[in-house]
Protein backbone atom coordinates (compact mmCIF):
# COMPACT_ATOMS: atom_id res chain seq x y z
CA UNK A 1 0.00 0.00 0.00
CA UNK A 2 0.91 3.22 -0.43
CA UNK A 3 3.45 4.76 2.29
CA UNK A 4 0.81 8.55 2.26
CA UNK A 5 -2.00 6.49 2.68
CA UNK A 6 -1.06 4.52 5.23
CA UNK A 7 0.07 8.05 7.27
CA UNK A 8 -3.11 10.19 6.43
CA UNK A 9 -5.92 10.36 8.77
CA UNK A 10 -9.45 9.31 7.30
CA UNK A 11 -10.75 12.17 4.70
CA UNK A 12 -12.17 14.51 7.36
CA UNK A 13 -15.70 13.83 6.20
CA UNK A 14 -15.80 10.64 6.43
CA UNK A 15 -15.64 10.44 10.66
CA UNK A 16 -18.81 12.84 10.77
CA UNK A 17 -20.91 10.41 7.86
CA UNK A 18 -20.14 7.67 9.73
CA UNK A 19 -21.25 8.96 13.12
CA UNK A 20 -24.49 10.11 10.66
CA UNK A 21 -25.21 7.09 9.59
CA UNK A 22 -25.10 5.05 12.65
CA UNK A 23 -27.68 7.87 14.03
CA UNK A 24 -29.80 7.45 10.80
CA UNK A 25 -29.95 3.35 11.70
CA UNK A 26 -31.17 4.51 15.19
CA UNK A 27 -34.48 6.30 13.41
CA UNK A 28 -33.17 9.46 14.10
CA UNK A 29 -34.20 12.29 12.62
CA UNK A 30 -30.98 14.06 11.13
CA UNK A 31 -30.54 17.63 10.17
CA UNK A 32 -27.27 17.59 7.80
CA UNK A 33 -25.85 20.54 7.71
CA UNK A 34 -22.25 18.70 7.20
CA UNK A 35 -21.47 17.62 3.56
CA UNK A 36 -21.45 20.65 0.84
CA UNK A 37 -24.09 18.79 -1.05
CA UNK A 38 -27.36 20.79 -1.36
CA UNK A 39 -30.19 18.63 -2.52
CA UNK A 40 -32.06 20.97 -4.32
CA UNK A 41 -33.27 19.08 -7.84
CA UNK A 42 -31.30 19.66 -10.64
CA UNK A 43 -33.49 22.05 -13.07
CA UNK A 44 -35.53 19.70 -15.27
CA UNK A 45 -33.76 21.90 -18.64
CA UNK A 46 -30.71 20.38 -17.48
CA UNK A 47 -31.93 16.10 -16.78
CA UNK A 48 -33.48 16.52 -20.32
CA UNK A 49 -30.44 17.79 -22.10
CA UNK A 50 -28.14 14.96 -20.67
CA UNK A 51 -31.63 12.06 -20.88
CA UNK A 52 -31.40 12.78 -25.17
CA UNK A 53 -28.05 13.10 -25.04
CA UNK A 54 -27.41 9.19 -24.27
CA UNK A 55 -26.33 7.65 -27.36
CA UNK A 56 -26.90 4.44 -28.95
CA UNK A 57 -22.96 3.65 -29.24
CA UNK A 58 -20.93 4.42 -26.34
CA UNK A 59 -17.42 5.57 -27.09
CA UNK A 60 -14.12 7.05 -25.22
CA UNK A 61 -14.94 10.80 -24.59
CA UNK A 62 -11.70 12.95 -25.31
CA UNK A 63 -10.33 14.99 -22.38
CA UNK A 64 -9.84 17.88 -24.12
CA UNK A 65 -13.92 17.85 -24.45
CA UNK A 66 -17.12 19.05 -26.68
CA UNK A 67 -15.96 22.27 -28.81
CA UNK A 68 -19.50 23.14 -28.38
CA UNK A 69 -19.25 22.99 -24.33
CA UNK A 70 -15.91 24.90 -24.09
CA UNK A 71 -17.85 27.11 -26.87
CA UNK A 72 -20.46 27.88 -23.87
CA UNK A 73 -17.93 28.24 -21.13
CA UNK A 74 -16.15 30.46 -22.85
CA UNK A 75 -19.12 32.64 -23.81
CA UNK A 76 -20.46 32.32 -20.14
CA UNK A 77 -17.05 33.41 -18.71
CA UNK A 78 -17.15 36.35 -21.03
CA UNK A 79 -20.26 37.34 -19.77
CA UNK A 80 -19.80 36.73 -16.14
CA UNK A 81 -15.93 38.25 -15.40
CA UNK A 82 -15.23 40.18 -18.99
CA UNK A 83 -12.02 37.78 -19.72
CA UNK A 84 -12.12 36.37 -23.07
CA UNK A 85 -10.85 32.66 -22.95
CA UNK A 86 -9.84 31.41 -26.23
CA UNK A 87 -12.03 27.57 -26.27
CA UNK A 88 -9.08 25.88 -28.32
CA UNK A 89 -6.46 26.49 -25.86
CA UNK A 90 -7.17 28.05 -22.70
CA UNK A 91 -10.15 25.89 -20.95
CA UNK A 92 -9.98 22.11 -20.10
CA UNK A 93 -13.63 20.42 -19.06
CA UNK A 94 -13.12 18.26 -15.93
CA UNK A 95 -14.97 15.55 -14.24
CA UNK A 96 -15.70 18.08 -11.17
CA UNK A 97 -13.28 20.45 -9.83
CA UNK A 98 -12.04 17.88 -6.97
CA UNK A 99 -10.17 15.77 -9.72
CA UNK A 100 -8.44 18.60 -11.44
CA UNK A 101 -7.19 20.06 -8.02
CA UNK A 102 -6.10 16.57 -6.81
CA UNK A 103 -4.39 16.43 -10.46
CA UNK A 104 -2.63 19.49 -11.11
CA UNK A 105 0.50 19.00 -8.61
CA UNK A 106 1.27 15.65 -10.14
CA UNK A 107 1.74 17.18 -13.55
CA UNK A 108 3.48 20.33 -12.21
CA UNK A 109 5.44 19.93 -9.11
CA UNK A 110 9.31 18.15 -9.84
CA UNK A 111 10.13 16.03 -6.98
CA UNK A 112 13.65 16.77 -7.13
CA UNK A 113 13.45 20.78 -7.43
CA UNK A 114 13.78 23.13 -5.08
CA UNK A 115 10.86 24.50 -5.98
CA UNK A 116 8.12 22.40 -4.70
CA UNK A 117 5.87 24.06 -1.45
CA UNK A 118 2.55 24.66 -1.91
CA UNK A 119 0.85 26.97 0.06
CA UNK A 120 -2.47 27.00 0.79
CA UNK A 121 -4.75 28.41 3.94
CA UNK A 122 -6.12 26.68 6.96
CA UNK A 123 -8.77 25.74 7.12
CA UNK A 124 -9.05 24.47 3.71
CA UNK A 125 -10.96 22.21 1.19
CA UNK A 126 -8.47 19.44 2.08
CA UNK A 127 -8.25 18.42 -1.66
CA UNK A 128 -5.21 21.12 -1.70
CA UNK A 129 -2.92 19.37 1.22
CA UNK A 130 -3.72 16.08 -0.57
CA UNK A 131 -2.73 16.85 -4.14
CA UNK A 132 0.66 17.69 -2.73
CA UNK A 133 1.56 14.91 -1.06
CA UNK A 134 0.85 12.64 -3.74
CA UNK A 135 2.46 14.75 -5.83
CA UNK A 136 5.80 14.87 -3.87
CA UNK A 137 5.41 18.32 -2.93
CA UNK A 138 5.81 20.15 0.58
CA UNK A 139 2.33 21.08 1.97
CA UNK A 140 2.93 24.56 3.42
CA UNK A 141 -0.22 25.79 5.53
CA UNK A 142 -1.11 29.02 6.47
CA UNK A 143 -3.16 30.20 9.12
CA UNK A 144 -6.25 32.47 8.00
CA UNK A 145 -7.00 34.94 10.40
CA UNK A 146 -10.77 36.02 11.62
CA UNK A 147 -9.24 39.62 11.83
CA UNK A 148 -7.86 39.41 8.23
CA UNK A 149 -11.28 38.02 7.03
CA UNK A 150 -9.99 34.66 6.29
CA UNK A 151 -7.49 36.03 3.12
CA UNK A 152 -4.31 34.58 2.98
CA UNK A 153 -1.62 37.16 3.18
CA UNK A 154 1.17 36.03 0.89
CA UNK A 155 2.82 39.41 1.88
CA UNK A 156 3.74 38.66 5.20
CA UNK A 157 4.98 34.82 4.06
CA UNK A 158 8.83 35.02 4.45
CA UNK A 159 10.99 35.64 0.75
CA UNK A 160 12.89 32.54 1.54
CA UNK A 161 9.40 30.52 1.21
CA UNK A 162 8.06 32.21 -1.32
CA UNK A 163 11.07 31.59 -3.57
CA UNK A 164 10.87 27.59 -2.92
CA UNK A 165 7.39 27.70 -3.68
CA UNK A 166 5.87 26.35 -6.92
CA UNK A 167 1.95 26.64 -6.25
CA UNK A 168 -0.09 29.21 -4.45
CA UNK A 169 -3.99 27.92 -3.82
CA UNK A 170 -6.81 30.23 -3.16
CA UNK A 171 -10.50 29.77 -2.96
CA UNK A 172 -12.78 32.71 -2.86
CA UNK A 173 -15.78 32.50 -2.56
CA UNK A 174 -14.09 30.44 0.59
CA UNK A 175 -14.81 26.98 2.14
CA UNK A 176 -15.50 26.70 4.60
CA UNK A 177 -15.65 30.31 6.07
CA UNK A 178 -17.89 32.06 3.47
CA UNK A 179 -14.96 34.39 3.21
CA UNK A 180 -14.86 36.84 -0.24
CA UNK A 181 -12.13 38.72 -1.87
CA UNK A 182 -11.79 41.90 -3.91
CA UNK A 183 -10.56 42.47 -7.34
CA UNK A 184 -7.64 44.53 -5.05
CA UNK A 185 -6.44 41.13 -3.40
CA UNK A 186 -6.57 39.22 -6.31
CA UNK A 187 -4.21 41.51 -8.17
CA UNK A 188 -2.31 42.03 -5.00
CA UNK A 189 -2.23 38.04 -5.14
CA UNK A 190 -1.31 37.88 -8.74
CA UNK A 191 1.17 40.39 -8.98
CA UNK A 192 3.71 38.65 -5.71
CA UNK A 193 3.43 35.04 -7.58
CA UNK A 194 4.82 36.98 -10.38
CA UNK A 195 7.48 38.42 -8.65
CA UNK A 196 8.28 35.27 -7.01
CA UNK A 197 7.50 32.77 -10.45
CA UNK A 198 4.88 30.90 -8.75
CA UNK A 199 1.63 29.52 -9.96
CA UNK A 200 -1.17 30.82 -9.16
CA UNK A 201 -4.36 28.95 -8.69
CA UNK A 202 -7.64 29.75 -8.27
CA UNK A 203 -10.29 27.25 -7.14
CA UNK A 204 -13.55 29.54 -7.73
CA UNK A 205 -16.55 26.80 -7.62
CA UNK A 206 -18.36 28.95 -5.06
CA UNK A 207 -18.35 32.56 -7.43
CA UNK A 208 -21.80 31.78 -8.69
CA UNK A 209 -23.39 31.27 -5.11
CA UNK A 210 -23.43 35.46 -3.90
CA UNK A 211 -26.03 37.14 -2.12
CA UNK A 212 -24.43 40.73 -2.86
CA UNK A 213 -21.56 41.97 -5.60
CA UNK A 214 -20.98 39.07 -7.64
CA UNK A 215 -17.28 38.25 -7.26
CA UNK A 216 -14.35 38.23 -8.96
CA UNK A 217 -12.11 35.49 -10.47
CA UNK A 218 -8.68 35.50 -10.85
CA UNK A 219 -8.07 35.32 -14.31
CA UNK A 220 -9.50 39.21 -14.24
CA UNK A 221 -5.97 40.08 -12.29
CA UNK A 222 -4.04 38.65 -15.50
CA UNK A 223 -3.61 34.98 -16.78
CA UNK A 224 0.16 34.55 -16.73
CA UNK A 225 0.85 31.23 -15.14
CA UNK A 226 -2.89 31.35 -13.42
CA UNK A 227 -5.22 28.92 -13.50
CA UNK A 228 -8.91 28.89 -12.11
CA UNK A 229 -11.25 26.08 -11.43
CA UNK A 230 -15.05 26.55 -12.19
CA UNK A 231 -17.81 23.39 -11.27
CA UNK A 232 -21.42 22.75 -11.91
CA UNK A 233 -21.64 21.10 -8.57
CA UNK A 234 -22.83 24.06 -6.49
CA UNK A 235 -23.64 26.50 -9.61
CA UNK A 236 -26.27 24.01 -10.66
CA UNK A 237 -27.05 21.42 -7.89
CA UNK A 238 -24.87 18.97 -10.21
CA UNK A 239 -22.68 17.65 -7.55
CA UNK A 240 -23.77 14.21 -9.16
CA UNK A 241 -22.80 14.62 -12.66
CA UNK A 242 -19.47 15.30 -11.78
CA UNK A 243 -18.65 18.86 -14.61
CA UNK A 244 -15.94 20.87 -14.34
CA UNK A 245 -13.98 23.26 -15.99
CA UNK A 246 -9.58 24.25 -15.62
CA UNK A 247 -9.19 27.76 -17.44
CA UNK A 248 -6.37 29.66 -17.98
CA UNK A 249 -2.74 30.39 -19.12
CA UNK A 250 -2.35 28.47 -22.19
CA UNK A 251 1.06 26.89 -21.48
CA UNK A 252 0.01 25.13 -18.21
CA UNK A 253 -3.61 24.52 -19.97
CA UNK A 254 -1.12 22.73 -22.72
CA UNK A 255 1.18 20.47 -20.33
CA UNK A 256 -1.87 19.79 -18.00
CA UNK A 257 -4.31 18.57 -21.64
CA UNK A 258 -1.29 16.31 -22.56
CA UNK A 259 -0.76 14.88 -18.78
CA UNK A 260 -4.91 14.43 -18.33
CA UNK A 261 -5.24 11.28 -20.75
CA UNK A 262 -3.25 9.33 -18.19
CA UNK A 263 -5.86 9.85 -15.27
CA UNK A 264 -8.81 8.79 -17.62
CA UNK A 265 -10.79 11.70 -16.48
CA UNK A 266 -12.55 12.50 -19.63
CA UNK A 267 -16.16 13.67 -19.05
CA UNK A 268 -19.28 11.17 -20.45
CA UNK A 269 -20.34 13.45 -23.82
CA UNK A 270 -23.85 12.76 -22.22
CA UNK A 271 -22.68 14.97 -19.22
CA UNK A 272 -20.85 17.32 -21.11
CA UNK A 273 -24.11 18.23 -23.54
CA UNK A 274 -25.75 19.01 -20.26
CA UNK A 275 -22.90 20.78 -18.84
CA UNK A 276 -23.28 22.86 -22.14
CA UNK A 277 -26.77 23.59 -21.36
CA UNK A 278 -26.37 24.51 -17.49
CA UNK A 279 -23.17 27.13 -19.01
CA UNK A 280 -25.96 28.85 -21.21
CA UNK A 281 -28.57 29.28 -18.32
CA UNK A 282 -28.39 32.31 -15.77
CA UNK A 283 -32.02 31.68 -14.81
CA UNK A 284 -31.94 28.78 -12.85
CA UNK A 285 -28.90 29.80 -11.00
CA UNK A 286 -31.04 32.90 -9.91
CA UNK A 287 -33.27 30.65 -9.08
CA UNK A 288 -30.76 28.67 -6.39
CA UNK A 289 -29.26 32.25 -4.91
CA UNK A 290 -33.08 32.89 -4.40
CA UNK A 291 -33.13 29.65 -2.13
CA UNK A 292 -29.84 29.61 -0.18
CA UNK A 293 -30.65 33.46 0.93
CA UNK A 294 -33.67 32.62 2.52
CA UNK A 295 -31.70 29.42 4.70
CA UNK A 296 -28.99 32.37 5.29
CA UNK A 297 -32.03 34.29 6.27
CA UNK A 298 -33.23 31.85 8.90
CA UNK A 299 -29.39 30.90 10.06
CA UNK A 300 -28.72 34.89 10.43
CA UNK A 301 -31.28 35.66 12.60
CA UNK A 302 -31.11 32.09 15.19
CA UNK A 303 -27.29 32.64 15.43
CA UNK A 304 -27.76 36.30 16.54
CA UNK A 305 -30.20 35.63 18.90
CA UNK A 306 -28.33 32.51 20.43
CA UNK A 307 -25.15 34.99 20.61
CA UNK A 308 -22.89 32.61 18.39
CA UNK A 309 -20.39 35.09 16.81
CA UNK A 310 -20.04 34.30 12.67
CA UNK A 311 -18.48 35.68 9.60
CA UNK A 312 -20.99 37.56 7.71
CA UNK A 313 -21.78 35.29 4.59
CA UNK A 314 -21.50 37.34 1.08
CA UNK A 315 -21.26 34.16 -0.82
CA UNK A 316 -21.01 30.43 -0.13
CA UNK A 317 -23.58 28.57 1.13
CA UNK A 318 -21.72 28.17 4.22
CA UNK A 319 -21.44 29.70 7.92
CA UNK A 320 -18.26 29.93 9.69
CA UNK A 321 -18.95 30.30 13.10
CA UNK A 322 -17.29 30.58 16.90
CA UNK A 323 -18.43 27.53 19.19
CA UNK A 324 -19.50 28.92 22.52
CA UNK A 325 -17.06 29.69 25.41
CA UNK A 326 -16.03 26.25 27.33
CA UNK A 327 -16.20 23.75 24.33
CA UNK A 328 -13.90 22.41 22.27
CA UNK A 329 -15.75 22.25 18.02
CA UNK A 330 -15.58 18.25 18.20
CA UNK A 331 -17.34 18.37 21.23
CA UNK A 332 -19.97 20.90 20.50
CA UNK A 333 -20.29 19.15 17.20
CA UNK A 334 -20.77 15.57 18.72
CA UNK A 335 -23.32 17.70 21.52
CA UNK A 336 -25.31 18.95 18.32
CA UNK A 337 -25.52 15.42 16.91
CA UNK A 338 -27.32 13.39 20.08
CA UNK A 339 -30.14 16.32 18.66
CA UNK A 340 -30.06 15.00 15.23
CA UNK A 341 -27.79 18.31 13.86
CA UNK A 342 -24.93 17.52 12.05
CA UNK A 343 -22.10 20.48 11.48
CA UNK A 344 -18.67 20.58 10.66
CA UNK A 345 -16.16 21.03 13.71
CA UNK A 346 -13.74 23.67 12.25
CA UNK A 347 -10.52 21.51 13.00
CA UNK A 348 -11.71 19.05 10.19
CA UNK A 349 -10.49 21.73 7.82
CA UNK A 350 -7.23 21.66 9.29
CA UNK A 351 -5.19 23.54 12.11
CA UNK A 352 -6.98 26.98 11.65
CA UNK A 353 -9.91 25.79 12.15
CA UNK A 354 -9.89 25.41 15.93
CA UNK A 355 -12.40 27.12 17.44
CA UNK A 356 -15.15 26.98 14.52
CA UNK A 357 -17.77 24.78 13.38
CA UNK A 358 -18.92 25.33 9.83
CA UNK A 359 -22.57 24.58 8.76
CA UNK A 360 -23.92 23.80 4.71
CA UNK A 361 -27.31 25.51 4.33
CA UNK A 362 -28.33 21.35 2.58
CA UNK A 363 -31.35 21.13 4.00
CA UNK A 364 -34.87 22.30 2.58
CA UNK A 365 -35.73 25.36 3.91
CA UNK A 366 -38.69 24.08 5.99
CA UNK A 367 -35.97 21.33 7.47
CA UNK A 368 -33.69 24.34 8.36
CA UNK A 369 -36.51 25.90 10.42
CA UNK A 370 -37.05 22.57 12.19
CA UNK A 371 -33.65 22.12 12.98
CA UNK A 372 -33.62 25.70 14.40
CA UNK A 373 -36.34 24.67 17.17
CA UNK A 374 -34.00 21.36 17.68
CA UNK A 375 -30.69 23.34 17.89
CA UNK A 376 -32.18 25.73 20.68
CA UNK A 377 -33.46 22.79 22.43
CA UNK A 378 -29.72 21.31 22.40
CA UNK A 379 -28.53 25.08 23.88
CA UNK A 380 -30.34 24.67 26.59
CA UNK A 381 -29.13 21.55 27.82
CA UNK A 382 -25.72 22.54 26.87
CA UNK A 383 -26.37 25.69 29.13
CA UNK A 384 -28.07 23.78 31.76
CA UNK A 385 -24.80 21.33 32.17
CA UNK A 386 -22.13 23.87 32.79
CA UNK A 387 -24.34 25.78 34.84
C1 LIG B 1 -13.53 24.60 -2.11
C2 LIG B 1 -13.99 23.46 -2.94
N1 LIG B 1 -13.34 23.19 -4.07
C3 LIG B 1 -13.72 22.18 -4.87
C4 LIG B 1 -14.77 21.36 -4.53
C5 LIG B 1 -15.10 20.20 -5.43
O1 LIG B 1 -16.26 20.37 -6.11
P1 LIG B 1 -16.64 19.46 -7.36
O2 LIG B 1 -15.60 18.40 -7.51
O3 LIG B 1 -17.96 18.90 -7.05
O4 LIG B 1 -16.62 20.39 -8.53
C6 LIG B 1 -15.48 21.60 -3.35
C7 LIG B 1 -16.57 20.73 -2.95
O5 LIG B 1 -17.13 20.78 -1.91
C8 LIG B 1 -15.06 22.69 -2.54
O6 LIG B 1 -15.70 22.96 -1.39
Amino acid sequence: MNRLLKEMKPYPMDELVKAREKLKREGKKIYDFGTGDPKEPTAPFIREAVKNAIPEVSQYPTVKGRPDLRKAISEWFESRFKVKLNPETEIIPSAGSKEAIFHFPLVFIEEDSEKKRVIYGTPAYPVYERGTLFAGGIPTPITLKYEDGFLLRLDRIDRSILEETRIVWINYPHNPTGATATKTYLEDIYGICREYDIILCSDECYTEIYFEEPPPSALEAGRKKTVVFHSLSKRSGMTGYRSGFVAGDESLIKEYLRFRSSFGVGSPEFIQIGAREAWKDEKHVEERREIFRKKKAIFEKFFKEEGLEFLEVKATFYFWVKVPEGISSKDYAFHLLKYGIVVSPGDFFGKGGKGFFRIALVPSVRECKEAVKVWKEAHKTLKRRRD
